[in-house]
């Protein structure tokens, strides 16, 4: 239809004159190395903080789970898609995160956007960090509930809007990022979790990125200090299995009851397929790994910490080391420069950040060498800092 192309193509000519337009590179993945236009990088821009995606255990785990139950799930979790091997996923993950209970939905964005409109409505506050991921907003928006964003970890800022709002509210959430996406800081979630119970208020954090990688493993309720076993009181810990679990899914561990709740009113839940037997079975083996080499899963976070020194940065607090550059130009440029050196570190610029903060993220992984972490440290120094 011409107006709706013409619509798309006027969309997209204003995102090309704001250098704001994306198009997916084809890009082959292996281990930390990513192929494109027939080239070979080293890659600072993948989520697989412990390479799980290519551990022999976690493949032949989905090759076997293939071999045996097919590739699909055939339908809805509540109608035939409910696999047997998701209760093996399922007791894992709530072992793991110290829950009584745990579901796994189709994605992290699926789980976010099925969660929050399960928990709170149009008579209901959330209250959503400002630098909280996509999901978290669109789970939000999705919910009716009266939304009010509180500056970025600012925790005074949160307790203002609770005791201006929560009176006239029935139900209150605070949700947040465990470990910000763009940002690699940690939630102040003992703070959080702390207000929340002043309030009567239920704090979800989104642990997409420190589950496999903070708290030995465990995640950012348990990266408080006090040691792997030391959890903040968070009810409900959701997060993702497409980042240092190495595969895809996404999951809500908490309380028996709120799972249950889940699974009977969470949208996204009900209406969506059931994961294939090869991506569950994969969760699982790559859980094991996590759980029993916690000395593993801490190398993300040391080779983040190496790469930040070497750069006199602020200390890294997960495996993401931001470099804000600023305007989207400098950051595409950047990135540029850093290929043509044969290292992959994707410029990120709005609307995924705010305006004028678009930077250079760097993600570290298990397997990146110390001496590559050095050689990269020297050429950022040297060719974007010039100094
Ligand atoms: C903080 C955060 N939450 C949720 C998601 C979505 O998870 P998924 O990719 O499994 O949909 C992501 C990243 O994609 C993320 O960074």
């Amino acid at each position: 239809m011409r107006s709706l192309d013409e619509f798309a193509g006027e969309k997209l000519a204003a995102l090309e004159r704001a250098q704001l337009r994306r198009t997916p590179a084809v890009t082959a993945r292996a281990g930390i190395w990513a192929e494109r236009d027939g080239r070979r990088f080293l890659s600072f821009s993948c989520n697989d903080y412990l390479n799980l995606s290519q551990h022999p255990e976690v493949i032949a785990a989905a090759i076997e789970a293939t071999a045996r139950y097919g590739v699909g799930a055939g339908a809805s979790r509540l109608v035939t898609g409910n696999h047997p091997l998701y209760a093996e996923l399922e007791s894992r993950l709530a072992r793991l995160k110290g829950s009584e209970a745990a579901c796994v939905f189709g994605s992290g964005y699926l789980a976010n956007t099925g969660i929050i409109p399960a928990l709170v409505g149009p008579n209901d506050l959330i209250l959503v960090d400002e630098f909280s991921h996509a999901c978290i907003h669109a789970g939000a928006r999705l919910s009716g509930a009266a939304i009010k964003l509180y500056r970025h970890a600012d925790v005074a800022h949160a307790a203002e809007i609770l005791a201006a709002h929560r009176a006239g509210k029935q139900r209150a959430l605070i949700a947040t990022d465990g470990v910000f996406s763009m940002d690699g800081d940690l939630a102040p979630l003992a703070a959080l979790s702390a207000l929340a119970r002043r309030y009567d208020a239920w704090l979800l954090a989104d642990d997409a990125h420190g589950l496999g990688v903070v708290g030995g493993g465990r995640g950012s309720s348990f990266a408080g200090g006090g040691g792997a076993q030391a959890r903040c009181d968070v009810p409900l810990q959701m997060g993702t299995l497409s980042k240092a679990v190495g595969g895809y899914g996404g999951y809500l561990c908490a309380s028996r009851a709120v799972i249950d709740l889940m699974r009977t009113r969470a949208r996204t839940f009900i209406y969506s397929t059931g994961l294939p037997p090869s991506v569950i079975a994969a969760a699982s083996a790559a859980l094991d790994v996590i759980e029993r080499d916690p000395a593993y899963a801490a190398e993300p976070l040391r080779k983040a910490r190496l790469f930040a020194r070497a750069l006199n940065l602020p200390e890294a607090q997960s495996a993401i080391v931001p470099m804000i550059v600023g305007e989207t130009n400098a950051a595409l440029a950047a990135s540029e420069l850093l290929r043509d050196e044969g290292f992959l570190v994707v410029a990120i610029r709005p609307p995924t950040v705010p305006a004028g903060t678009a930077r250079l993220r760097f993600a570290f992984t298990a397997q990146h060498a110390d001496t590559d972490i050095a050689r990269l440290a020297d050429i950022v120094r040297m060719r974007v800092f010039r100094h």
